[in-house]
């Protein structure tokens, strides 16, 4: 049968952008079909840029680009971790972590695909009891109650935190992004189920921290149920605001006048783990969750509008409908970086304000040996910009409690700033700009002309725009090497730049119409952390291979396919590990998690380690090599709810005619799974 996407869903089959329109109504109010909130683009810069951009795009079709790349200089441990060129499937890929790469898969697909002589488990799926009183997964019965004590569901970003010297024990910390109702639970016949429906949508969002443990390294992990540790954050959990615009007028409602005590965290994508052991969380697309007045200050320019939300959650709690005077601010306390410490269930997670709010993808922390800490940010809208924090205090080495008690303070204090790119050159390096890091904020003081430091951390965007940044292609995650410091910047795809109206390629995002993405290397100067410069080079340029215009690092040896790089992790030897989302289309294949090296012989020489089921984005990569371990959470698999004969029943699905009781209904549990040696 066709399940019947009962609400407001749009008519199934069509795209938008580069995802299915399920997954883009529900992810993101279907923002790439939209006008482009960002109206400000810099049109000097597009002209400075152009003289640089013909140039390179003549090399890059020439082929001479390889040659005039720059090449740092090569690694040690990473000459001896490699070989020779090699074509995917050809031979074996060298390394402390060898495999053979998998060719493209379909993107009908409904099967997770693996290298030969690997094997795949699931940790987690939506809906395992995480305590010893959560009640056994029972999606013919939602339940708020239920949803709370169980794993929430759309794993995003993801770590595995191993705790002990032995390697037995770990703590996993997963985002769950949103919901999808329609395949989640079956139809109901009332207002007062449907009401218990929106309240488990709620508890499904969030965060879920649960302890693992394993009988010894290489092993495969299992969850532990009723773990000390274990913890569900929701989209009604308190949260503390922190930083200067805590408590701002900007932040209060009728339910909290105090501007710092928020209720509730959601749209949750990607993230990073600090040095100092906690989590850190980008809320992301949080404007579909709201009913809001667009001629409010800065709502238009979040995408907020005045129609019945996404997700519904106004009829049930009236904070969701921002057009009220008691709750106008509501929508102020959601797009912030979110710090979540595993390691204590019992702390109050927090909103860091001087951190900016925005479509927060994520953040990844830099520590520099003389402690300075800085945190990489991008907004994942198109046309919007990519942010840097600089700490105003330094990172205490040790575990002892008053150097965690102080790190635990690091991103409530400092300086947010935003990237100018330039197309200018260094002289000899064809394939290399400059850039400034444009300060928003100055000693916890507003460094933009009429807008007050409150203004400048609730309504970001509005700052970047008076500060001239640059306008990206959408910033995924952007994370530093910790081996090199280079910062790398997924930008996923954007299918709007060149067209008419709309901003025009520049250097940083040279495509028109970019279904593909790329990703930017960005070397600070002096490889200082908080310098307020960078140069930068365009590492990949996304799609097929044989398409002109791609880039692979330089390296002119064959490369698999790839498409809308969105999550980055490294691995111990300092290659980038690349998981995309929307590549069925961009090259028209499945989505999948990739591996490049970044120095050495074989930069840009890019392979793929697996791919992840039909309708399925991968996320959250995290990669053991030590432990021959990879994870990745395959979040949204069976989107567009396609049943009947195109099932998608990943990874955990009920057998036909198993459960007789729920008819043809059955869904796909979006699920946390590991990569392992067989
Ligand atoms: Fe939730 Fe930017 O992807
Ligand atoms: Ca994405
Ligand atoms: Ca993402």
């Amino acid at each position: 049968m066709k399940l019947s996407t009962s609400g407001n869903l749009p008519m199934l089959g069509q795209t938008h952008g580069n995802r299915s329109a399920v997954t883009c109504h529900l992810k993101c109010d279907s923002a790439c079909a939209s006008p482009p909130p960002n109206t400000s683009s810099e049109p000097t810069f597009a002209e400075i840029a152009a003289g640089q951009l013909s140039r390179r795009a003549l090399l890059i079709g020439g082929g001479a680009l390889a040659a005039t790349a720059v090449a740092p200089a090569l690694m040690p441990e990473f000459a001896a971790a490699t070989e020779g060129r090699r074509a995917p499937g050809e031979r074996k890929v060298s390394g402390r972590f060898p495999f053979d790469p998998i060719a493209p898969v379909e993107a009908t697909k409904d099967a997770l695909t693996v290298p030969p002589g690997f094997e795949w488990t699931s940790i987690l799926r939506w809906g395992d009891p995480l305590f010893h009183n959560s009640p056994a997964f029972d999606p013919e019965h939602p339940n708020a109650e239920a949803q709370e004590l169980q794993f929430g569901y759309n794993n995003d970003y993801l770590d595995i935190i191993v705790t002990d010297k032995a390697g037995r024990q770990a703590l996993l910390v997963c985002n769950h992004e949103y919901t999808n109702r329609a395949i989640m639970f079956p139809p109901t016949g009332s207002q007062a189920a449907e009401a218990e429906v929106l309240r488990t949508l709620m508890a499904a969002h969030g965060l879920s921290v649960v302890e693992l443990r394993r009988g010894g390294k290489g092993k495969p992990w299992k969850y532990v149920r009723g773990g000390e540790k274990n913890n569900r954050i929701t989209a009604y959990s308190l949260f503390a605001a922190t930083g200067p615009a805590a408590g701002s007028e900007l932040l209060k409602t009728a339910a909290d006048p105090t501007g710092k005590r928020i209720s509730g965290t959601f749209g949750n994508c990607a993230g990073g783990t600090t040095p100092w052991g906690t989590v850190l969380s980008g809320e992301e697309n949080f404007n579909g969750y709201f009913k809001a007045d667009p001629a409010a200050p800065g709502s238009a320019r979040y995408g907020l509008k005045n129609t019945p939300s996404t997700y519904g959650w106004e009829k049930i709690d009236p904070r969701f409908d921002a057009t009220t005077p008691d709750y106008a601010n509501e929508p102020h306390r959601f797009g912030w970086i979110v710090e979540v410490d595993p390691q204590d269930p019992t702390a109050t997670p927090r909103k860091h304000t001087a951190m900016g709010r925005m479509k927060h993808e994520g953040a990844n922390v830099r520590v520099d040996d003389d402690g300075t800490v800085v945190a990489y940010m991008g907004d994942d809208e198109q046309f919007d910009y990519l942010y840097k924090f600089v700490a105003k205090k330094k990172y205490k080495k040790g575990d002892s409690a008053a150097a965690r008690r102080h790190n635990l303070t690091l991103l409530t204090e400092g300086d947010l700033y935003v990237a100018r790119f330039s197309g200018q050159q260094k002289p000899g390096n064809d394939n290399l700009g400059r850039g400034t890091w444009v300060p928003l904020t100055q000693n916890g003081k507003s460094a933009v002309p009429g807008m007050s430091i409150d203004e400048v951390l609730v309504f970001t965007r509005l700052a970047a725009d008076k500060m001239k940044a640059t306008p990206m292609d959408r910033c995924e995650d952007v994370e530093p090497n910790p081996r090199t410091g280079k910062v790398y910047v997924a930008c996923t795809n954007n299918s709007n730049r060149g067209v008419e109206g709309k901003p025009g390629t520049d250097a940083p995002n040279p495509r028109p119409k970019n279904k593909d993405g790329h990703i930017i290397e960005l070397t600070e100067h002096k490889n200082a952390a908080d310098a307020t410069t960078f140069d930068w080079n365009l590492f990949l340029v996304c799609g097929n291979p044989d398409d002109a215009g791609t880039y692979f690092g330089g390296w002119d040896g064959p490369v698999s396919p790839i498409s809308c790089p969105d999550n980055v992790a490294f691995d111990t030897t300092g290659n980038l590990w690349i998981s995309t989302d929307g590549a069925p289309s961009g090259i028209g294949k499945a989505d999948g998690l990739f591996r490049v090296p970044v120095t050495g012989r074989e930069r840009g020489h890019l392979v793929q380690f697996l791919a992840v089921p039909n309708e399925a984005e991968t996320c959250g990569p995290v990669i053991h090599d030590l432990d021959g371990s990879v994870f990745v959470a395959v979040q949204h698999p069976g989107e567009d709810g396609a049943w009947g004969d195109q099932h998608s029943y990943f990874p955990d699905y009920v057998p036909e005619g198993s459960r007789p009781d729920r008819g043809d209904w059955r869904g796909p549990r979006p699920s946390v799974i590991q990569v392992t040696y067989k």
